[in-house]
């Protein structure tokens, strides 16, 4: 961070794209940050020096680095990898002030509570992209053993004696509540059967870094998982797995501009429906080993898309759906399935003049030829991506701000997009310079 720079969102955290542009080369994706986030707090199980590789150096996993810290591990990052030392002894509280910036935080909840038989996680409430519950994650813990409460914004819960085995229902396959069951699960006593589970790829890769830490988990990507609990596990160095959702973004930017990118270090499986989604609408998809390539020849045809908890189309990748089908040729039916806020994104992308009409969960989207470029405002991640991607098929210079948010999770966007041929520009200033690496 530059010395003085400003501590709070200003007129430069912005980038202008001029549209009319159609993406083209090659573009390379590192490790997924709905991995690496819970890989980070994975280390929490084995006190000694774990490390996780292929990490995407991005506002998030700068956030989870603090996080850690405050719980009293060491914590350096070294290029695309961050070594955590890990005490034998944590500190088992997680505040308001990083929680709020760090939604994922809250998955040190059954890592500590594993370790201290203790844990105090301040709640994350809701955020931009709608209610977000942890019923399930409380639900299971208590099953486990766990004597939990909600006090004053703080998660509590306490299991001096330990966890124990349970057997556990999800009443639906959530990714933070699987990861979090399963992490508390693997120090318990006996056997936890979780049934329900989500099967994402990310929840895989967590499953497979803990297994080489000693744990003994059946069933990783179905939807049961069968967890004996052991006394202890080792520290380890574990790969990230690629990002699916950036991978994504990629592909869609190629689809909506009717462009020809390849995309590298990303299994393009774990986008299946995605691709196939694409290539209905008339695109060609060539599938490699870790990587994929994606052509659209004319203009997309509508095509209806409706988001699903793994191997579903991801609702991570809906900004994306909505904005092919805002410049495809005849009317797509969006439908989201998973979070109630996601179409704040819908209202935005009218500015640029896309055709939508909203009833409840479903986008009933009349693509147009070309966006009329605007100004418009990202409210998380996704929003914010898929905003500047539909920038693209605008008649002139689209300005998206507050784009701190893809900072959180695009390592290097600008970059990657002036690589595909884009005229972009953006003002370099670091969104939350508290924090970095
Ligand atoms: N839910 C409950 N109760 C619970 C847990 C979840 O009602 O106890 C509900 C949520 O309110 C939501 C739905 O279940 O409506 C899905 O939640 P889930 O727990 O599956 O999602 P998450 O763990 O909070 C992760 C990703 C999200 C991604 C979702 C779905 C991380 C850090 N976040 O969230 O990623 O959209 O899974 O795939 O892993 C992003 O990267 O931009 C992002 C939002």
């Amino acid at each position: 961070m530059e010395p003085g720079a400003p501590s709070t969102m200003c007129d430069v955290d912005v980038i202008r794209v001029t549209g009319g542009v159609r993406l083209t080369g090659e573009v390379g994706v590192v490790g997924a940050k709905n991995s690496a986030l819970k890989l980070m707090a994975a280390a929490l199980l084995a006190s000694g020096e774990s490390a996780v590789t292929n990490i995407p150096r991005i506002t998030d996993i700068a956030l989870m680095g603090e996080v850690l810290r405050r719980l009293g591990a060491e914590v350096s990052f070294h290029d695309d990898s961050v070594h955590i030392g890990v005490p034998e002894r944590l500190h088992p509280e997680a505040d308001y002030d990083l929680v709020r910036r760090l939604r994922a935080s809250i998955c040190v909840l059954g890592p500590l509570l594993a370790r201290c038989g203790e844990v105090r996680v301040a709640h994350p409430g809701g955020d931009a992209i709608g209610s977000r519950g942890l019923d399930m994650h409380v639900g299971g813990l208590a099953k486990m053993g766990a004597d939990i409460s909600n006090e004053h914004g703080f998660v509590v819960a306490s299991a001096p004696a330990g966890l124990h085995g349970a057997k556990i229902s999800l009443d639906f396959p959530s990714v933070g509540a699987t990861e979090n069951l399963v992490m508390a699960a693997v120090l318990a006593r006996g056997t936890t059967v979780i049934d329900n589970v989500a099967r994402e790829p990310e929840i895989v890769d967590i499953c497979m870094m803990l297994n080489a830490m000693g744990a003994q988990i059946e069933g990783a990507g179905t939807s049961e998982l069968t967890i004996h609990g052991v006394e202890a596990l080792n520290p380890v160095t574990h790969a990230t797995i690629g990002d699916r959702i950036v991978a994504g973004t990629w592909a869609f930017g190629a689809a909506m501009t009717c462009g020809d990118v390849t995309v590298n270090g990303c299994e393009p499986r774990w986008l299946e429906i995605a691709l196939d989604k694409i290539a209905q609408a008339g695109g060609q998809v060539d599938y490699g080993v870790n990587n994929f390539r994606v052509r659209m020849p004319q203009r997309p045809q509508a095509v209806d898309i409706r988001t699903l908890p793994y191997p579903g189309f991801a609702t991570d990748l809906l900004p994306m759906a909505i904005g092919m089908a805002a410049v495809a040729e005849g009317t797509s039916l969006i439908t989201e399935n998973i979070f109630d806020g996601r179409f704040m994104f819908a209202e935005e992308l009218k500015r640029l003049g896309a055709e939508i009409r909203i009833e409840g969960h479903h986008a009933m989207v009349r693509g147009r030829e070309r966006l009329s470029s605007a100004e418009v405002t990202a409210s998380d991640i996704r929003a914010g991506a898929g905003l500047v991607i539909a920038g693209l098929c605008g008649d002139g210079v689209t300005s998206v701000r507050a784009v701190h948010h893809i900072d959180r999770g695009y390592p290097n966007f600008v970059g990657d997009l002036r690589s595909l041929g884009v005229d972009v520009a953006r003002a370099e200033v670091p969104s939350d310079p508290e924090y970095t690496f």
